[in-house]
């Protein structure tokens, strides 16, 4: 589905990274991890077409995004859900009309009634859907920002520290969540640097760990 072959990228200075190669084969469940400023949230940004590769290839669904336009790009786009690491709100919107957003900006407002209902009860939020984000508590917002990486039904879910502030429990409580997904067939890819948490999922879903450092991307990591 989207495929990294021998990446470079750099933000202008040195190469943060070079000859990285990465696939994310349909239904696969993949844990990214590696130090502070390794780089991975770069590299997810390439699998996403946030940033385009400085050297290599990336190809989206097939399609080689060096030669993706704006608008093919955010085809692309629709069928990756992303869970930012810094999981931002509009904060004058209610959660709910928050989570609802993608499906607005896709044209497909008219599905949301429904979906969205379930969506805010599957990640337990059902309670909040009225407040206003800055009243969330972490693990909240954690969860909202999943709750709308998922509303438009992506193919793939690329999520960023997913569980970066909040508590064992709730972080398991995500996990399960994220497991769910890929038991729906959804591909999974999140960074973190949770070892427990990574350790937990491999009992759960059979999952490939790639740890990123020192520039090259290591796979097939043994915990
Ligand atoms: N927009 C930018 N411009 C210049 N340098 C950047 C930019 N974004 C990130 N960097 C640098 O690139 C390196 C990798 O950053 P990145 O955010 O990808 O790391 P990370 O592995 O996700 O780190 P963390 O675990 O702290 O989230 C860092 O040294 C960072 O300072
Ligand atoms: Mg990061």
């Amino acid at each position: 589905m989207i495929e990294l072959q021998d990446v470079a990228y750099s933000y202008g200075g040195a190469e943060l990274f070079t000859g990285l190669s990465l696939t994310l084969a349909p239904g696969s469940f993949q844990f990214l991890t590696g130090p502070s400023g390794a780089g991975k949230t770069t590299l997810l940004k390439l699998c996403y077409g946030d940033l385009r590769a400085t050297g290599g290839v990336v190809s989206l669904f097939g399609m080689d995004a060096a030669t993706m336009g704006r608008d093919d790009v955010a085809l692309a786009r629709r069928r990756i859900g992303v869970v930012h690491q810094d999981c931002q709100f509009l904060d004058h919107l209610p959660v709910a009309e928050n989570i609802a957003l993608p499906l607005q900006v896709a044209g497909r407002a008219d599905e949301a009634a429904g979906d969205l209902d379930e969506l805010m009860a599957w990640v337990g939020l059902r309670g909040q859907a009225a407040q206003l984000p800055p009243q969330l508590s972490g693990g909240e917002r954690q969860r909202a920002a999943l709750a709308r990486a998922v509303i438009t039904s992506p193919d793939v879910i690329i999520a960023d520290e997913p569980t970066g502030n909040v508590d064992w429990e709730m972080s398991q409580r995500l996990l399960s969540l994220l497991v769910e997904l890929n038991r729906m067939g959804k591909t999974v890819l999140i960074a973190s640097h949770d070892m427990n948490l990574i350790r937990t999922a491999k009992s759960q879903v059979s999952a490939n760990v790639l740890r990123l450092k020192d520039g090259r991307l290591q796979t097939g990591v043994a915990l």
